[in-house]
């Protein structure tokens, strides 16, 4: 399988830069997926990103990157916390998963310092806004950028 990672963005995330900027920063989603594209084109990965504000249309794009991406890094936002349509999305289409926040989770209010969906991810970044992503992204080459994938 090509080199090919998929980055999902859940709802709300089209608001960066807008939204709680004292929480998320002021980059703007177009600015984080420029970063991401500048790290695909320096490190030979092919990225497909899309965001939405719609659980099913998350599920739809995790559907059509079954057996065509090496692995997927999903900011879920809110359906993180309130998921299972999700969770098992990603257990169904037997992509490895990193979770990944702009935010601390964890030291935030108590509803949101439990995620449905790590435990069926291979790891989860939170806490370091833009290099969440990056951090992933790393991570996920290094994990199933070998020729076996
Ligand atoms: C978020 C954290 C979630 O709790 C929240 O609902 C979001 C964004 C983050 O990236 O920090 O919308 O996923």
């Amino acid at each position: 399988m090509p080199r090919r990672v998929l980055v999902l963005h859940g709802p709300n995330l089209d608001l960066l830069g807008e939204r709680e900027p004292d929480v998320y920063g002021r980059l703007r989603l177009a600015e984080v997926n420029a970063a991401i594209e500048s790290w695909a084109a320096r490190s030979g990965w092919t990225v497909e990103i899309f965001q939405s504000n719609h659980e099913g249309a998350l599920i739809d794009a995790m559907h059509a990157a079954r057996g065509r991406v090496r692995f997927q890094v999903v900011n879920a936002a809110a359906y993180t916390h309130t998921s299972v349509a999700l969770r098992d999305a990603i257990r169904a289409v037997a992509v490895p998963t990193i979770e990944v926040h702009l935010s601390n989770i964890h030291a935030r209010e108590p509803f949101r310092h439990t995620s449905l969906l790590a435990p069926v991810c291979v790891g989860v970044i939170c806490g370091l806004g833009l290099h969440s992503y990056l951090a992933a992204l790393g991570a996920g080459a290094a994990l199933y950028g070998g020729e076996q994938g």
